[in-house]
């Protein structure tokens, strides 16, 4: 399958690697200041056309929360599945869906490509709502990455406190950073640290009188991204070339996990 990149930064460099390990091609990579990219764009619609330009049947798009909303817009124009990996635009995703299904076009996007983290969301879920029959047990979601992280907390640490809410009832609100004050019985605090290069570590911790119950889920290299985003664009133009997926819609890791 053939394969643009916009954004050839870590991510982007490590991508090219496993897409093309798995027989993949990589026929644009894109990005305005990485010096071995193929094309040097900034501006979301020359970065578009470029995208356009090289054949690729699917884009995958690691940049910077900055620029990924009007990247987003302008690649889902270009009748290509686009797979975005940025995080920090998700207060924009219903509007995106919206714009997806009125331009009959496919994205996939994910705050986590991790299988791994996937499988983590789960067992959180199911963990959190077998504790929440306990009263005494409250919960708190910590995350930590590396020091060049733009945004915070994590769209992973976001998604995890999400599956603890989900099985734990007695959890309504979210509390990111630090409480005004003593936090109430309801509040999920989600922390982050930033520090070195962490490449991210998620924690949950159900706490009673008597002990804490830990669950981590710690990723050991950038790679485990790198190939779910990868696997996640061979879903995408497979599923839409055999029909199995539709276009007009928006997929995610649920849709490709079994
Ligand atoms: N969803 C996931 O599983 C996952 C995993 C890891 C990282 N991320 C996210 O992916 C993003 C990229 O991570 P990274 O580690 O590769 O960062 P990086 O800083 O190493 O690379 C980002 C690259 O994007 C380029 N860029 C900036 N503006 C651009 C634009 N307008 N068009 C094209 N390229 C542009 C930069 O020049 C840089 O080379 C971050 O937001 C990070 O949080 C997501």
């Amino acid at each position: 399958m053939k394969i643009a990149l916009v954004g050839f930064g870590k991510m982007g460099h490590m991508i090219k690697q496993i897409a093309l390990n798995r027989g993949n091609e990589v026929v644009a990579t894109i990005d305005p200041i990485a010096t071995d990219a193929d094309v040097k764009a900034k501006n979301a619609s020359e970065i578009a056309e470029a995208v356009k330009k090289s054949g690729a049947e699917a884009v995958i798009e690691f940049t910077h929360p900055s620029v990924v909303l009007d990247n987003i817009k302008a690649l889902i124009s270009t009748d290509i599945p686009v797979i975005v990996g940025t995080t920090g635009w998700y207060a924009h995703l219903d509007e995106v869906k919206n714009v997806v299904k009125s331009k009959n076009a496919s994205l996939f996007y994910a705050a986590n490509y991790s299988i791994g983290v996937n499988l983590f969301y789960k067992i959180v879920k199911e963990a959190a709502s077998i504790i929440s029959e306990y009263d005494e047990y409250d919960a708190a979601v910590w995350e930590s990455h590396h020091n060049q992280k733009a945004d915070s907390p994590s769209g992973t640490a976001l998604d995890v406190a999400k599956k603890v809410m989900e099985g734990m009832k007695q959890k309504t609100e979210l509390v990111i950073g630090n409480f005004d004050g003593k936090p109430k019985k309801e509040q999920l605090q989600v922390a982050s640290t930033r520090v070195g290069s962490v490449p991210g570590t998620h924690t949950v911790y159900f706490d009673s009188v008597a002990d804490t119950i830990e669950l981590t889920h710690t990723a050991r290299s950038r790679e485990g991204f790198a190939l779910g985003a990868v696997v996640a664009a061979e879903f995408m133009a497979n599923g839409l070339k055999s029909g199995a997926l539709k276009k007009g819609e928006t997929y995610t890791m649920t849709d490709l996990m079994k």
